[in-house]
C-alpha cells in the first residue's frame, strides 16, 4: 500500500501528466501512458541530456532494437544473474519481493543496522527474516510462510513460429551499445576515449511494481558508455584537455560514502581519495552533474552514493547512485558504473568475434564507464520537487526549468473578440516559426488561465488586450513573480 503521495499529485492527475495504463482492461501494474504535458517535459528532458551528452565531441547517439536473442544475454549475464529475491504468497499466489519487504519493515523501526545487514543477506536469511517477524503479503495482507528464491526480472518471447529462437526484451540499452561498438568506431572514425549513447525503453519484470513510476515494467533509459583504454593517461588525451580547460573536476558535489549522510567534496577530491577508479569515471559524474543542472536541479538537491561491493550489479567493478529525496523517500535516479572490459569481452568470447581496435597501432580491448540515466524516475523526482504550494495565489504550480517547460509561452487572448482573437493568432505564428512552443487558450477567465499555465510550469504568459490593437504591446507576466510587463510582441524570442 502506497503511503505518500507525490506533491504534485493533484496537478498529474487533472492535468493527465501520466497514468496507468490499459485502464479499460484492469490496469496491469507497473505501466503508465503519458499525456500531451508529461510526454512534452520528458522529451524536453531527454532534448537536454542531448545537448550536454551525446552532442559532446567525440560521443555519438544511436538506437538499437529492444528485442535481443538469447546469447546476447548469455553474454551479459542477465540470463544467469538479473534476478530478485521473491516469496509467493501462500494465499493468493502474489510474488513479493523479499528484500524490500524487509527494507520496509526495517525502515519503520528506523533499524539501520538491520538495513545495513540486509545488503548482505542471502536467500535463507531473508526467509528467515520474513517468518521471525511476521511478515505479511503485500497483496492479501495474509503472513508469509513460502521460500524465497530467485526470479529472473527479463520478459521472455519467441522470433517467428515455435519456440526456436527465444527472444528478450532488453533489461537496459546498453548491451546495443557493446554489440555493435567495433563497427560503429570503425565506421564513424571514432578515437579514444569516446562515447556512444542510446535513449530508449528498457524492460524489467518488477515483482512489485511501486510508486508509480519509480518502479516500472516498461520505462525509458538514457545511457551513455563511455569507451576509454585503461592505459592511456586521461589528462593526455581531449578529455583530458577538455577536464583541465574547462576545470571541471573543481565542481563541488554531495557524496554519500557508504553508510554515510551526503558531505561535499570535489569531483577531484574523489579521484585523489580514490573513492572512484579513475578520472573516466569522474567524467562521467561531471557528465551526471551538468546534465542536472542543465534540467533545474542544485547540486544540493541530489547527491552520488557509494554502492557497497555486495550491492554492485554482476558487471561492475565500482557504482554510484544518484540519488534524491522525494515524497517517495530516498529514490535511484541514476547509476554511474564502472563496467571495465566485462561486456565487450564476455560479448566476444560468446559470439566468436574479437571486438577488440586498433588504437594508435595497438590492439586494445577499452574499458568502458556508464551513466545510466532513468527518464521516468527523473520526470517524478522534478514533478515532486519542483511542485510550488502557492498559499498566497491560491493554487500549486511547478517551478520547472525553461528548457523543460511543456510550454515556452501560454498566449492568451483577454477574451473572445475577433480582433483579439487575429492578433493572438498572429503572435502564435510568429513564435512558432522561431521554434518557440506555444499554449493557447481562450476560454475561462484571465486569472484561471494563469493558474493553468502556472500549474504546468510554463514560464510566461502573453496577455492580448484591446490596448495591444492599439500598440503592438502585449502583457508578458512571469510564473515565478507573478509579475506583469508590457513589451512590444514583436520583440518577443
Ligand atoms: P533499483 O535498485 O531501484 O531497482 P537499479 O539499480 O536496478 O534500480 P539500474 O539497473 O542501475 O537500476 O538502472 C539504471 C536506471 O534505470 C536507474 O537509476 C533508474 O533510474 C532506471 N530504472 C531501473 N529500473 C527501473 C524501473 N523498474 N522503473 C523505472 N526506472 C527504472
Ligand atoms: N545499464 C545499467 C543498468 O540498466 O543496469
Amino acid at each position: 500500500m502506497e503511503k505518500s503521495e507525490l506533491r504534485s499529485e493533484d496537478i498529474i492527475k487533472r492535468r493527465s501528466i501520466f497514468y496507468k495504463a490499459f485502464s479499460i482492461y484492469g490496469e496491469p501494474a507497473g505501466f503508465y501512458d503519458f499525456g500531451p504535458i508529461g510526454l512534452a517535459i520528458k522529451r524536453n528532458i531527454e532534448s537536454a541530456w542531448r545537448k550536454v551528452i551525446p552532442e559532446h565531441p567525440g560521443f555519438i547517439e544511436i538506437e538499437t532494437t529492444t528485442l535481443a536473442p538469447e546469447p546476447v544475454f548469455k553474454a551479459s549475464g542477465h540470463l544467469s544473474t538479473f534476478t530478485d529475491p521473491i516469496m509467493v504468497c501462500g494465499s493468493c499466489h502474489a510474488g513479493n519481493r523479499t528484500d524490500k519487504l524487509l527494507e520496509s519493515f526495517y525502515s519503520k523501526k528506523n533499524d539501520k543496522a538491520a538495513i545495513t545487514a540486509l545488503r548482505k543477506m542471502d536467500l535463507n536469511g531473508m526467509e528467515t527474516e520474513i517468518k521471525k517477524n511476521k511478515i505479511k503479503c503485500e497483496k492479501c495482507g495474509v503472513e508469509l510462510t513460502g521460500k524465497v528464491e530467485y526470479f529472473n526480472l527479463m520478459f521472455k518471447t519467441h522470433a517467428g513460429q515455435g519456440t526456436s529462437e527465444p527472444m528478450y526484451l532488453r533489461p537496459e540499452t546498453a548491451q546495443g551499445i557493446f554489440m555493435d561498438f567495433k563497427e560503429l568506431y570503425r565506421l564513424n572514425s571514432l578515437k579514444l576515449p569516446c562515447g556512444i549513447c542510446q535513449s530508449g525503453k528498457a524492460y524489467r519484470n518488477e515483482i512489485s511494481p511501486r510508486q508509480q513510476l519509480v518502479r516500472m515494467r516498461e520505462f525509458t533509459q538514457m545511457e551513455a558508455e563511455l569507451f576509454y583504454d585503461p592505459n592511456a593517461e586521461f589528462s593526455k588525451t581531449l578529455l583530458g584537455e577538455y577536464a583541465k580547460s574547462n576545470h571541471i573536476f573543481d565542481t563541488k558535489i554531495l557524496f554519500a560514502a557508504s553508510g554515510k549522510e551526503p558531505d561535499e567534496t570535489t569531483i577531484s577530491e574523489l579521484v585523489k581519495s580514490k573513492k572512484v577508479p579513475n578520472e573516466y569515471f569522474a567524467f562521467m559524474i561531471y557528465k551526471d552533474y551538468e546534465f542536472m543542472r542543465s534540467i533545474g536541479f542544485e547540486y544540493k538537491e541530489y547527491w552520488f552514493r557509494e554502492i557497497e561491493k555486495e550491492e554492485l550489479p554482476h558487471y561492475s567493478r565500482c557504482n554510484l547512485d544518484v540519488e534524491v529525496e522525494t515524497s517517495y523517500g530516498t529514490i535511484e535516479i541514476t547509476g554511474i558504473a564502472d563496467r571495465g572490459t566485462f561486456d565487450l569481452q564476455s560479448h566476444s568470447k560468446i559470439s566468436g568475434t574479437d571486438l577488440s581496435i586498433m588504437n594508435a597501432e595497438e590492439k586494445v580491448l577499452p574499458s568502458v564507464a556508464e551513466l545510466s540515466i532513468g527518464l521516468d524516475r527523473m520526470l517524478l523526482a522534478i514533478l515532486d520537487k519542483k511542485a510550488v504550494d502557492d498559499k498566497e495565489r491560491g493554487w500549486k504550480w511547478l517551478k520547472l526549468e525553461k528548457a523543460i517547460a511543456p510550454y515556452d509561452y501560454s498566449i492568451f487572448p483577454l477574451q473572445k473578440d475577433d480582433k483579439l482573437t487575429e492578433m493572438a493568432m498572429k503572435i502564435n505564428a510568429h513564435l512558432r516559426k522561431k521554434g518557440l512552443k506555444c499554449n493557447y487558450s481562450d476560454s475561462a477567465s484571465i486569472g484561471k488561465r494563469y493558474a493553468k499555465s502556472d500549474e504546468i510550469g510554463v514560464a510566461n504568459a502573453i496577455t492580448i488586450d484591446y490596448q495591444s490593437l492599439e500598440d503592438n504591446t502585449v502583457t508578458i507576466r512571469e510564473r515565478d513573480t507573478a509579475q506583469q510587463r508590457r513589451v512590444k510582441w514583436e520583440a518577443i524570442a
